[in-house]
């Protein structure tokens, strides 16, 4: 990867070509990767997320005609509106999360600038390009209109451009990592008092991306029909139980008695979402305590239930996991984002990363015959200013 400078230098130059100055200000929100807890967000459950250090930059000047003119270094197109009547640009889709945060700031004190985008987050890979994107806006909103806010209320109008204007339901999970997150830490977030912990990660383990680089495919209406199946179960374990609202609710021994109850694929996928809430919680202990013996066993049983249960994998993943799990140097391996293709996660030996690599990369590439991308990430700081 290029070093920061190199990277500031590059977006000020092209910042300088396209718009004929420099930008005032270049503002910053970082990806993220789940530890453990797949889909459990919009089940109001637990997640161990980490932001990291693939983020996505925005770099930007005032205007003072309450125009917005963007500009991606890594996307084709330009767009541009007025903050005065924001809507959709079916040609620049990835204008829209910037149009969808600016809809939902509170709009009297909104600035309108010239901006560029310059982002290491790959697209459409499971690691919220999307979220970081939305981030990065809300702070640059908020530098511009020199106006503060709690980064958890920036979380959720991220989550209103994804959910309300771009129209994809998802959970609170990325913005609320890209917004939130702490150098060095994972947070451990719970989805539905919207709070977390900040949980270290032992010295000695690296956190590697293993990107499948196969497409996610058909994952829009796959991800809503996991979530109709998780209302489903919730609907028919309330009439048991009232007090349940969502299957964050649910304990484990509940589940057990009124599973036979459910058509089988729905108690499939509320089986999964409930061990894997209970997965969340027990990894904030094994990673205080470096238990590899349980990491292990936590992400294999996560990436088991996601295969077998939920059902969101796909055989490039599989050929993946089978590389990841061979390795020298792994630790723990399971799938991360919504599934179906994308990146995978592994707790790694810090000394053997490399290692690590070379042997998944050649192991994968000889089952798919399609190249992979390897590399360990790092927790990093939420969206703000370029530091
Ligand atoms: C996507 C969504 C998140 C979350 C994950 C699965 O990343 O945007 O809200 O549901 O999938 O855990």
């Amino acid at each position: 990867m290029m070093t920061q400078q190199a990277r500031l230098a590059r977006i000020s130059a092209e910042f300088q070509a396209i718009y004929g100055t420099p930008p005032s200000a270049i503002v910053r929100a970082p990806g993220r990767v789940d530890l453990m807890g797949s889909h459990t967000d919009y089940n109001m459950g637990f997640v161990m997320t980490m932001p990291i250090d693939r983020d996505t930059w925005l770099a930007v000047r005032p205007r003072d005609d309450r125009e917005v003119h963007l500009r991606s270094h890594n996307l084709a197109g330009h767009s541009q509106f007025s903050l005065h009547e924001i809507k959709h640009d079916p040609q620049v889709e990835w204008s829209n999360y910037v149009r969808g945060v600016a809809r939902f700031m509170p709009n009297e004190s909104l600035v309108g600038f010239d901006g560029l985008i310059d982002s290491t987050v790959p697209f459409g890979s499971g690691l919220s390009s999307s979220a970081a994107l939305e981030m990065a806006t809300v702070a640059a909103f908020l530098h511009l209109g020199d106006l503060s806010m709690d980064p958890v209320q920036m979380a959720i109008i991220g989550q209103r451009a994804e959910n309300e204007f771009v129209g994809v339901k998802t959970g609170i999970l990325d913005q609320y990592s890209s917004a939130l997150g702490q150098t060095g830490c994972a947070l451990q977030l719970d989805c539905r008092h919207l709070t977390s912990e900040p949980i270290p990660i032992d010295r000695s383990l690296a956190v590697v991306i293993c990107n499948t680089n196969f497409k996610r495919q058909l994952v829009g209406s796959e991800y809503d029909d996991r979530r109709a199946q998780c209302l489903e179960g919730v609907y028919i374990l309330r009439q048991h139980d009232p007090t349940i609202e969502a299957l964050r609710d649910v304990t484990v021994a509940q589940f057990a008695e009124f599973s036979a109850e459910m058509p089988p694929i729905i108690a499939k996928r509320c089986r999964f979402i409930i061990e894997e809430n209970q997965r969340v919680q027990q990894l904030a202990d094994a990673l205080a305590a470096n238990d590899q013996h349980t990491l292990w066993q936590l992400f294999a049983d996560s990436y088991n239930g996601a295969r077998d249960l939920f059902e969101i994998s796909v055989p490039a993943m599989d050929a993946m996991i089978a590389a990841m799990r061979s390795a020298p140097g792994s630790v723990a391996a399971r799938q991360t984002g919504a599934g179906f293709g994308g990146c995978m996660v592994a707790l790694v030996e810090q000394e053997r990363v490399a290692e690590f690599s070379a042997y998944v990369a050649q192991t994968y590439r000889a089952t798919t015959q399609i190249e992979p991308e390897i590399y360990a990430v790092s927790a990093s700081a939420g969206a703000g200013l370029l530091q």
